[in-house]
């Protein structure tokens, strides 16, 4: 039931997600939560690894800042509760997502251990795929793709992860991606074995 409305209750539907998943192509589906620094490579992994499942005949879905922030999150900013906030609403599309019977791939710094620990408890066992995307700082810094980590410095941006924000990275994720020693051709393949491994794909 609903906390705030008592008389809503979870409607059963006659289509399982194992259904719909089989009916995608797939086995089972699955939510790959990319965490990592901002300039750590999750986009552009996810991105990599999305376009390798669509050639492959899988159907996925990719959500990031550019989708999520820009418009179901847009009145949403970057101090700690609003990033809660950020990662629960996410995670509540990712078990629509799920649900559908699609493999979803969510690439957002997630910062908070804690945040992705309801995230993975909201998903049934082994749906949920912890992929940490462990791009040293200095390394971060130094791409600066979008000149973010300068400003931080600087002090014109306040609250910017791994500057004045804290980012407690995955103790035990279930996918642990290096991006200084690998590729990223490296990186998707690590990924899509854990995948084949764990019997998500046909
Ligand atoms: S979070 O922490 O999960 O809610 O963040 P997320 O939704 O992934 O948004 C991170 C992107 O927003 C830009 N940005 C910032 N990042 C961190 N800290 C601060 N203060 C900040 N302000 C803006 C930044 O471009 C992040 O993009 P990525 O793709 O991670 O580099």
């Amino acid at each position: 039931t609903n906390q705030h409305s008592p008389d809503v209750v979870w409607h059963q539907h006659n289509v399982s997600k194992k259904a719909r998943a089989n009916a995608k192509g797939h086995r089972k589906p699955a939510v790959l939560w990319f965490t990592g620094l901002s300039g750590s490579g999750k986009s552009t992994i996810a991105n990599a690894l999305e376009q390798k499942l669509f050639e492959l005949g899988y159907h996925t879905y990719l959500l990031d800042g550019d989708n999520v922030r820009h418009g179901l999150n847009k009145d949403l900013g970057f101090n700690d509760t609003d990033r809660v906030e950020n990662i629960r609403r996410i995670a509540e599309v990712t078990k629509l997502f799920v649900d559908a019977g699609l493999i979803v791939m969510t690439a957002f710094i997630s910062p908070f251990r804690s945040d992705r620990q309801l995230v993975r408890q909201l998903h049934a066992v082994g749906e949920f795929i912890e992929v940490f995307i462990d791009t040293p700082l200095a390394v971060c810094e130094q791409r600066d793709p979008k000149g973010l980590y300068i400003k931080a410095r600087a002090g014109e941006i306040k609250h910017f992860t791994g500057i004045d924000s804290v980012y407690e990275a995955p103790l035990t994720p279930d996918i642990h991606i290096k991006t200084d020693e690998m590729d990223i051709d490296a990186c998707v393949s690590v990924i899509l074995q854990y995948l084949q491994n764990g019997e998500y794909l046909i």
